[in-house]
């Protein structure tokens, strides 16, 4: 008998739910727990250096204030980003995405989900000049709830795989298909029905859903034919 093909597992943040999130100390977490892809956010600092960081502001993640956006890549270094986390992550540090694909090559895809608001464009620029300078493309998943990211995206980088963000509808998915060529949707878990899930098989596009921490869920999903999940916690994949 055939075995079934194994989830693919993002860990969202890495895995965040052990270590601070999006750290090294996460990703290395990840790593070591079988996650076969990282998820994790980009900004831009001051001067236009790609960084990983959910939040705007660095208050809740580094006990310093301020926005992302408006320090430097030097002053974003000096900020402790793991002692919110846990007393033994003091000193870890905000990653550069360059450290962060480097870091993959040998180790995880990267998820590279695009979170800056005000300078997007110079944003998805910085993400394609470093992504090509790691020679990493098939290493990477871009995503994007936004349409124009993916088809820039697209345009510079061919062998990247592309997810579409969505959170409340995936209406337009056949089009942006087309133009974008995507590999992936990416629903939030609440909007992941069998049908939807059927419609992206159909389609030769794979399901992957954020984000999952309960094993039951995790079997209703992989029971509807969804391929990889994003979960905080890695140890969902063996209870
Ligand atoms: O990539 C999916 C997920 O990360 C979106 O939510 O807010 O955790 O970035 P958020
Ligand atoms: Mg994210």
């Amino acid at each position: 008998m055939q075995s079934r093909r194994r989830l693919i597992r993002f860990a969202h943040r890495g895995a965040s739910a052990l270590a601070p999130e999006n750290t090294f100390s996460a990703f290395r977490e990840a790593a070591e727990h079988g996650c076969d892809w990282i998820e994790t956010d980009v900004r831009l600092t001051s001067d236009l250096v790609p960084v990983l960081i959910h939040d705007e502001r660095v208050d809740r993640t580094t006990g310093a204030r301020g926005a992302v956006g408006k320090m430097t890549l030097r002053q974003v270094r000096r900020l402790d980003a793991g002692s919110w986390f846990g007393h033994r992550f003091r000193g870890e540090r905000i990653p550069t995405l360059d450290e962060a694909l480097e870091w993959s090559r040998h180790r995880c895809g990267l998820n590279l989900e695009m979170k800056e608001e005000d300078r997007r464009e110079e944003a998805i620029h910085r993400v394609i000049r470093s992504v090509a300078a790691h020679a990493a493309a098939d290493r990477v998943l871009f995503s994007s709830f936004r349409a124009e990211d993916l088809l820039r995206i697209r345009a510079a980088l061919p062998r990247v795989r592309l997810g579409w963000l969505v959170s409340r509808t995936s209406r337009g998915l056949k089009p942006l298909d087309r133009r974008a060529g995507l590999f992936a949707l990416h629903p939030k878990d609440s909007l992941v029905t069998p049908r939807l899930v059927r419609r992206c098989l159909r389609m030769g596009l794979a399901v992957h859903v954020w984000v999952v921490n309960r094993p039951e869920r995790l079997a209703q999903l992989e029971a509807m034919g969804v391929r990889g999940v994003m979960t905080d916690d890695p140890r969902v994949f063996s209870p």
